[in-house]
């Protein structure tokens, strides 16, 4: 199912201004978090090519801002927010990483107009661009279609809404008590966390079906997808103790992210990401 939810940028705007550092300290709230990241990081080590020019979508403070410039990509960096743009800068500095970067812009990706037709080599719209951006998520996705190179990638990932309800269940007795059942009910349905148990995060979350032919309307085909996290969900305290030992972590997260690709998975995790190439030449 489709959301119904009108798109609202200044919401998001204000957001994700007053989240501000909250949002940088994101991956770093237990062992779920860190897979999280190290999964995404995975994605993007394995399609961003050193000297590839990328759009950074929704770029937030900057995590994957320094992972692209390490990869030895230029970064153009967007993001809706101008506090998230302000501590990009901030970031991104602070890791050494500045002159990686060739421009930063307070911008929409609904609307990508600033920038021409097929000008980057690869666009990165991590940590849930295309679920903000709600009923707008299709004009969202053709903008990063349109601004990247036919034959780059574009890489996004979502929220999800099945791994999502798997990793929230234990608090669900509670929001029962407040909201009522009735209203889960009705967010289950739809993917759309708007009302007040959403404490202000409005997004839609996704099942894989829907974001698939969401990707097929557009001129691209599928070449990657992946749960983000799947094994870690409901087992950190396993992950964390793997934590300690790095040899034994990095033997985790080799199973992480294959298991995560399974299509048994996709759905699992509390994200999804998905890389599709651009058709036409
Ligand atoms: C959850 S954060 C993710 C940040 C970063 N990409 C990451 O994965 O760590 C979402 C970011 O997308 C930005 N954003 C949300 N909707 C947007 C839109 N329509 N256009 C541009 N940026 C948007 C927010 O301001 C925020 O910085």
């Amino acid at each position: 199912m489709t959301t119904n939810q009108n798109y609202d940028p200044d919401y998001i705007s204000a957001f994700f201004d007053d989240y501000a550092e909250r949002e940088w300290e994101r991956f770093e709230r237990g062992a779920a978090s860190r897979v999280n990241f190290l999964v995404h990081r995975h994605h993007l080590q394995r399609f961003v090519k050193s000297g590839d020019h990328v759009l950074e979508a929704g770029a937030g403070p900057g995590r994957f801002t320094i992972e692209l410039a390490r990869i030895g990509a230029m970064v153009t960096v967007v993001d809706i927010s101008p506090v998230q743009i302000n501590l990009n800068r901030q970031k991104v500095g602070e890791a050494g990483c500045e002159s990686s970067v060739t421009g930063r812009h307070v911008a929409d990706i609904v609307d990508l107009s600033r920038f021409p037709d097929a000008c980057f080599d690869a666009t990165v719209c991590y940590g849930g661009g295309l679920s903000y951006a709600m009923d707008r998520a299709g004009d969202a996705l053709a903008e990063l279609v349109r601004v990247t190179k036919p034959g780059g990638y574009i890489l996004v990932s979502v929220m999800s809404l099945v791994g999502s309800a798997g990793a929230l269940l234990s608090t669900f007795p509670d929001l029962i008590e407040e909201f009522g059942r009735d209203t889960l009910d009705r967010e289950i349905a739809t993917g759309d966390l708007f009302g007040p148990t959403s404490r202000g995060h409005r997004c839609h979350m996704y099942r894989w079906s829907e974001l698939e032919a969401l990707l097929q309307s557009q001129n691209c085909e599928i070449v990657g997808r992946s749960a983000s996290n799947f094994l870690v969900i409901n087992n950190e305290d396993a992950v964390t103790a793997f934590e300690r030992d790095p040899e034994l972590y990095e033997w985790f997260l080799r199973w992480e992210i294959e298991y995560c690709q399974e299509p048994g998975a996709i759905d699992g995790g509390t994200h999804m990401i998905a890389v599709v190439r651009r058709g036409g030449s």
